[in-house]
């Protein structure tokens, strides 16, 4: 396939960027859509020409390294799918794709289609998260935790942390991130003790990055890579009152 390729550079959070053009050539639909980026700098850096700056680690939808924009969509037209996963038999010979980075006042640019996703990191560390005392491994058994109670927590536990959902929302909100960082601890015991202070620590840090609020539109969840719910929102909101009226144990 040939194909024209309509990608975001921009130098620094400080310049402002534009769309510039480039041609795939050669691209096989077997090709990850990372892959065909790949063959794209090969071109670039044979010829001198600064690469296109953009992230990815495991490149097996595991680690949430990657995000981009493709043609309009968060992590591009494949549902359920990191942008890493997504191959080039999506898109015909001839096709014009756009590629640009995610796009949030919390979740500045960096470089070309790399943004910086910190702000997630200081949300986890203001409350997602259980404290453990430190001694001997505890009984697996000392605290049963029911089947249909484990499996709806690791269904929350699924986020990647990619930004997808915050990408996708007309007021860069971070719920669904949240969301499933809340539900998942809040639903196993483990997590009951710090249950009251996380929820308003986590919502308040989100404030203070410039995320935005939900209007239960429901874009995060169709973009999510792992499919996570917004049912997850609902249970966030539920700790959040909840916390606010003191009928959370302290
Ligand atoms: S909720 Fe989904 S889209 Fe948002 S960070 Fe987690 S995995 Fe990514
Ligand atoms: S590179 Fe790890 S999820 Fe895409």
């Amino acid at each position: 396939m040939r194909l024209l390729l309509k990608i975001w550079r921009q130098v620094d959070r400080y310049t402002p960027g534009r769309l510039e053009e480039y041609t795939a050539a050669d691209v096989s639909p077997d090709m990850s859509f990372l892959e065909m980026l790949d063959v794209v700098n090969e071109g670039l850096v044979l010829q001198a020409k600064d690469a296109i700056a953009f992230d990815s680690d495991c490149r097996e939808g595991i680690c949430g390294m990657c995000g981009l924009v493709v043609n309009g969509l968060a992590h591009g037209p494949d549902r359920g799918t990191t942008v890493c996963q997504l191959h080039m038999r999506r898109f015909k010979d001839g096709d014009t794709i756009t590629i640009e980075p995610w796009r949030a006042k919390a979740f500045p640019v960096v470089k070309d289609l790399v943004v910086d996703r910190s702000a997630f990191d200081r949300i986890i560390a203001a409350g997602g998260y259980v404290s453990v005392n430190c001694g001997g491994a505890p009984d697996g058994n000392a605290i049963p935790i029911s089947k249909d109670l484990s499996e709806a927590a690791m269904d929350s536990a699924i986020c990647i942390g990619c930004g997808a959902c915050v990408a996708a929302c007309k007021n860069a909100s971070a719920h669904l991130f949240m969301g499933s960082k809340i539900s998942h601890l809040a639903l196993l015991p483990q997590g009951h003790v710090e249950r009251r202070r996380r929820v308003v620590a986590m919502i308040e840090q989100a404030d203070a990055e410039g995320f935005g609020s939900c209007s239960n539109e429901g874009e995060c969840e169709a973009v999510c890579p792992k499919e996570i719910p917004i049912a997850n929102i609902a249970r966030m909101t539920r700790e959040y009152v909840k916390a606010l009226f003191g009928a959370l144990e302290k």
